[in-house]
């Protein structure tokens, strides 16, 4: 469980530099964030992170980076123009406007989500359970109407309904429509996955909770294509690998759970959905939805452009259009999660530390280089620092005192504090002092670079 309220952890982020308000001097814009000197570091790392365990080390993916601006028959063809969609709802009494679904999810503590429910089963638990207006008491509310939660724009110069474009609510389709390309250029085989990571975009209705629902957000999703038939197995491989990944992480078992899907609340086209869910200060929210989703997205494609999207089996010749499990999680969400679990206020002997427990992969700084005494020890100190910012992004401090330099690194989660005193100067070592046990041991310079580098592996 988290140590810090919301308010809390975004006073936190401000104030260290990790997030800010976006558009901030000029009264900010509502629902965008900023990420600072160590919030774009933090965010590169566990991109790098899930790109590492994902694409390099996972035998069966490989990569793509697709267009955020695609031909708007592929948004017709996936459904998202037709159907993304949110329940929109407002009270007639204050004129605040709700997420219908949301307003029952939170009413029901999670118990019912509403997901996939028609509008007349919406509204009717909304009044048979009486739930009134969190703003303002009431039980009078609008009909719900559907709200497409696209951002439309236009391509060129001219505005007209014939060059509409969206940015994308999604990169799962750059995905779906580059399957024969990179199937073929990589001569894969079935079962293999595409990964992609990129900005999405969705005029969501609620967001909110901080970074938790923006408009404006990254994704890091896999589509896996397999055989029909084996799609239960691999989703069942992806659930682990999913959890395995954020654990590895550092996020702590009783913060994670995996929640699946009732089968009124699964899509249509899915034969099996689980949400991996994280305990936010708020409760439990979903962090990485895991789904099965058939050949729905192939063949919606095929049908539409006309292409053929069938797979030939190199094997025994059959051909079918692939199953596709897709594994799909937001950046900033994971990023929530992790300093969500991270920060630790701890008490010592006369003191307290703020420190952020960050897996050193994920740490924005891997070293800060402080000189004990700046008169004596700054030259060799930012010889140290030049020789270290050739493999790892390290910080410098020769403001205060030691106890000091160290705390503010505690706070953002730098994992090695190296000293540079005499010993340094006449014996070619350091002091490596460690963020989590605050133990010392001396490194020569020499080793320190590898000593550093093995630490911060993922
Ligand atoms: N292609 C499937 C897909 O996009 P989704 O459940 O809508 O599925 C997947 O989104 C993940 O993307 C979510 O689990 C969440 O981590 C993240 N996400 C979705 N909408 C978001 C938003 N408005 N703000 C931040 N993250 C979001």
């Amino acid at each position: 469980m988290s140590k810090l309220t919301m308010e809390e952890l975004v006073a936190y982020c401000k104030q260290t530099g990790f997030v800010y308000q976006g558009s901030e001097i000029y009264g900010g814009l509502a629902n965008s964030w900023d990420y600072g000197p160590l919030g774009v570091e933090l965010k590169n790392n566990i991109k790098k992170a899930w790109w590492k365990r994902f694409v390099q080390e996972n035998p069966y993916n490989i990569g793509l980076d697709s267009a955020i601006l695609m031909n708007k028959e592929v948004w017709v063809a996936s459904g998202h123009v037709g159907g993304f969609s949110d329940p929109l709802i407002d009270c007639k009494e204050c004129n605040t406007r709700y997420r219908a679904d949301k307003l029952i999810e939170e009413f029901t503590n999670g118990k019912e989500t509403g997901d996939n429910w028609e509008n007349e089963r919406l509204l009717k638990f909304i009044y048979d359970n009486n739930i009134v207006c969190p703003n303002c008491g009431k039980l009078n509310y609008t009909e719900i109407r559907k709200f497409n939660l696209m951002f439309k724009t236009n391509q060129g110069v001219i505005e007209d309904a014939k060059n509409t474009v969206y940015l994308r609510p999604e990169t799962a389709q750059g995905i779906f429509v580059n399957f024969k390309n990179a199937q073929r250029t990589s001569r894969r085989k079935v079962p293999f996955g595409i990964c992609q990571v990129g900005k999405s975009f969705r005029n969501e209705i609620t967001p909110g909770n901080f970074i938790f629902r923006t408009r404006e957000f990254e994704q890091m999703e896999l589509e896996f294509f397999c055989k029909p038939g084996t799609e239960i197995e691999w989703f069942k491989y992806w659930k682990d690998y999913c959890a395995k990944f954020l654990k590895d992480l550092g996020l702590k078992d009783e913060d994670v759970h995996l929640r699946d899907h009732e089968k009124d609340e699964l899509s249509f086209y899915s034969n099996a959905t689980t949400d991996i869910e994280f305990r936010f200060p708020w409760g439990f929210g979903e962090l990485w939805g895991i789904a099965s989703r058939t050949n729905y997205d192939l063949t919606q494609h095929q049908n539409h452009s006309k292409a053929n999207l069938e797979y030939v089996d190199p094997d025994d010749n059959s051909r079918y259009i692939p199953y596709v499990v897709e594994p799909s999680v937001g950046v900033e969400r994971l990023l929530l999660s992790i300093m969500f679990s991270s920060y630790d206020k701890e008490k010592l002997e006369n003191d307290e530390r703020e420190v952020l427990r960050l897996h050193p992969f994920l740490a924005p700084y891997k070293v800060a280089v402080f000189p004990l005494i700046k008169k004596y020890h700054s030259d060799k100190a930012l010889e140290v620092y030049n020789m270290l910012s050739k493999d790892l992004m390290v910080t410098y401090d020769d403001a205060g005192n030691i106890g000091k330099r160290y705390r503010r690194m505690d706070a953002i989660g730098t994992p090695f504090c190296v000293t540079i005193d005499d010993d340094s100067l006449n014996n070619n070592t350091v002091t490596v002092r460690f963020r989590d046990s605050m133990e010392q041991v001396v490194v020569n310079i020499n080793e320190l670079t590898n000593f550093i580098s093995e630490k911060v592996k993922f």
